[in-house]
Order: C-alpha cells, then structure tokens, then sequence
C-alpha cells in the first residue's frame, strides 16, 4: 500500500481552481487501488496567515463540507484536522530541535518576505512570525508522522517536501541507531492538472480576489460570476480564438475533450461571449449542482461535519499515539525506569562509519575519506573552487563514482573529473566502505 497524504490549508472559500485542480484529482487518486488517502485540514498552518477567529472557523467548515459533499469516501480515506491530531505539534517540537535555523533561513516564503520588507525599507522581519519562520517544521511533523510516502503538492510546496526529508534524514541518523524512524516522503505533482484562470485571467486565487466559488451561493450567483470573467472585445458573429480566451480555459476543466473541440470550433466561428458563457455556466453547473445541494445539507448541520472529523481524527491517532510513543523514546523521553538504559552514545560510537569531509588549505580544497576510526584512507586532488569541490562531494556521499584501474593505479573518478589516484590497498578500502 501506498500512503499518500495531504494538507489543505482552510482560509477563505474554495473555488472552481482549488476543484479542478486539487479537490478532484485527489478525491480520484484515493480511489485508486493500492493507495491509502491521508487528507487533512492543516488549520494549524492556517492560523499563521489568519487572525480572523471567526474566518478560520467559517473556513474549517467550509472546506470539511467542499470535499465531502464533492465526493470524498470517509471509509477509505482518513479524513481528519491537523488541529485534533496532538502528537503533531509535539513531533513538530522534536523536529524544531533538531532543524538547522540556517535550513529554515532558505524557506522561499520567508525569504519572500524579508525580500519584500527590504524593498520596501522596512526591518528584514518586520511582520514575519515565527508560525511562519518554522512552518516547513509543522509541515514535517505532518507528514512524518504518518509515514507518508507520496505527499501531492503544488509547485510552491516542493521546498517544503525536501525540508521533510532533510529533516527524517537528520532525526534518523540522530536517533535511528540504524534504523529508519522516518520515511523519506516524496512530492506528487501532478502534471495534466489543470491551473485556471480567475476573472481576470490571471491564475484563479483568493489573493487575487478574482475566484467562481465552487458550492458557496446559489446557482444564479455561479451564473453572475461566470458573465464576469473577461473576454476580448469581438462581437457576436467575429471569429474568437479560444486558445487566448480564460473562458475556455476554464470550459476545457470541466469538458470531456470531444466537446472541447467543439466548443472551440464554434468560437472561431463567431459564437458571442454572452452565449458562451452560458455554455460554461451550463457545463459547470450540471457538474456540480448535486455537490452543491450535498454542500448546503452538510453546512446546515454542523454536527454531521463534527462527527465526521472527529472519528476521523480517532482513526489517525490509532497510527499517531503509538508511533509518537516510540519516537518519544528515540529521544530519552522514558519512563523513569527506563533512565539507566545503555548509553545511547556509547551504541552509536560503536557503529561509527566511515565519512568524507573536505577541508581548505592555502587557497585549495580537498576531500578526504575517514575510515571508521578517524584515519585517513586517502586524499583527493586539489579543487580550485569550492562549489566544484561542493559537487563532487555529494557524488561521493551517494556513491555516484567510478574506480578505474589504470596500470597498476586505481583512478578515482566522479561528476567525470579525475579525484584521486589510489594504491590498490586504498582503491581496496574505498570499495569496501563505499560501495558495499
Ligand atoms: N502548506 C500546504 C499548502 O499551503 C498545506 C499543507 C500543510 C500540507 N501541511 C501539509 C501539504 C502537509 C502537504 C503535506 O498548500
């Protein structure tokens, strides 16, 4: 079984581009056989955007009622909030101690944010917090507590996925005693998803404010919205090119590809924009009119949605409860019965490997291999520059080189550079530490 997990971050009202391109392919892949679906409501994440008490409550109920009135099978999905989930925020406290502060430096949404207060003339942190500082961290912990090994993302979140797996890598190297606490996640993204344009054609986004709320109102408000997206200025009966139009884009999201095609052809025959929105008015709506009567069932009775999410969370922590007590473990958090344990240090200092390290001397760079007891097996060639020194050190520590042997030397060559040439004694030792 695949465990395929994601977090939906509930502020403000889902819209046809969240359907398209988030609610229904997911509610799709949890139908797959062989996947078991993790979907949840990150509403911890939510708060460090949102202040909005009320909205953040609203917005819980909302977005819980979107993806069960679209579809989503409670029995085989485990459906639950980040919230009621209380091993969370104490494995996201483990990890915090553990994660470099420089790692969290490089994060694209804090970085975007000290950016925009630099050019604005503003102190680098000036309204960052630290929910927002640490949210890859949080963003972790949900994903490793579950041992999740496919998390589908957008683009935007693919830094956040390779934080996850930095950070497994160092909690599992750190107190793993050779064993894999952590799986290493991997992002989905989803390539033949479709991105829609909002009213304005830019990409359809809350931030933009130029959403079609999917279920939120009645038809006749889909029906306003939908005249108000923008269209070029051709009138009925001029030919229309519907590759440039966000009318079709959108139309396309919701269409079988035959009836693209021919939604297409009638535009460049001159269809009028008023009629083809109704055409797009018509499409979305048969699609989802059943969802939205389920929607406004499901809001006008919250205590379904709580029952729901609340036996959800009880099925997550069948898997969170037990898993949080082991790594609590991992970590010396014991019973006090359990404080006289072998010394951990002692356990790992006996299982020491061997390591690469680089130094500088004078204005060179160089790697050495360290064999398990700290002595050097042998030195590489000098690098000029650092990043290519950078380079050539990851290929080594994945393993990514060659031993070639040339007369009676073993050359040593990776990222196709010579490194080092060997005696056979030490081309012996490589082979053994690194590549067995
Ligand atoms: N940060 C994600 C977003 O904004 C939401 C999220 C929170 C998430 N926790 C997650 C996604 C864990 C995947 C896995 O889209």
């Amino acid at each position: 079984m695949k465990r395929v997990l994601t977090g939906i971050t509930p502020t403000g009202i889902p819209h046809l581009g969240n359907y398209a391109g988030a609610i229904r392919p997911a509610i799709e892949a949890s139908q797959t056989p062989g996947v078991d679906a993790f979907y949840f409501l990150a509403d911890y994440h939510a708060l460090v955007k949102c202040e909005d008490a009320s909205r953040v409550a609203r917005s819980r109920l909302q977005v819980a009622a979107t993806w069960l009135a679209a579809g989503l099978d409670i029995d085989r999905v485990t459906f639950y909030r980040q919230s009621d989930i209380i091993e969370i925020p104490e494995l996201c406290w483990l990890l915090t101690c553990l994660t470099p502060k420089g790692l969290m430096n490089r994060a694209h949404a804090y970085k975007a944010s000290v950016d925009d207060n630099l050019a604005k003339n503003n102190e680098p942190d000036e309204g960052v917090n630290m929910g927002l500082f640490s949210y890859p961290i949080l963003m972790a912990a949900d994903i490793l507590i579950f041992k999740a090994n496919s998390v589908p993302v957008g683009r935007d979140q693919i830094q956040h996925i390779e934080m996850a797996r930095d950070i497994a890598q160092r909690f599992n190297h750190m107190y793993g005693q050779g064993q894999q606490l952590f799986v290493l996640p991997h992002e989905h993204i989803a390539e033949h998803v479709a991105t829609l344009p909002g009213l304005d054609g830019r990409k359809m986004s809350k931030s933009y404010d130029n959403t079609i709320p999917l279920f939120e109102g009645s038809e006749r408000d889909l029906k306003n919205t939908i005249q108000r997206v923008v269209t070029d200025s051709r009138g009925p009966g001029e030919p229309k090119d519907p590759d440039s139009a966000h009318l079709y884009a959108i139309f396309k999201a919701f269409a079988a590809p035959q009836q693209s095609q021919e939604f297409a052809q009638e535009l460049r025959a001159g269809l009028g924009w008023g009629a083809a929105k109704e055409r797009l008015f018509e499409l979305v709506n048969e699609q989802i009119a059943p969802m939205r009567e389920r929607y406004h069932e499901l809001i006008a009775q919250p205590q379904i949605i709580e029952d729901i999410l609340q036996a959800g969370a009880e099925k997550a922590r069948q898997i969170t409860r037990p898993f949080m007590e082991e790594l609590r473990q991992a970590v010396g958090l014991r019973p006090a019965t359990l404080s006289h344990a072998v010394s951990d240090e002692k356990k790992t200092a006996s299982k020491k490997e061997p390591r690469w390290v680089s130094f500088k001397e004078d204005e060179d760079f160089f790697i050495r291999l360290l064999d398990p007891a700290g002595e050097t097996v042998f030195l590489s060639h000098p690098f000029a520059a650092p990043n290519e020194m950078g380079q050539v050190m990851r290929a080594l520590q994945k393993g990514q080189f060659e031993l070639q042997v040339v007369e009676n030397q073993i050359i040593l060559c990776a990222d196709e550079k010579e490194i080092a040439a060997l005696t056979q004694e030490q081309g012996e030792l490589v082979r053994q530490y690194c590549l067995t």
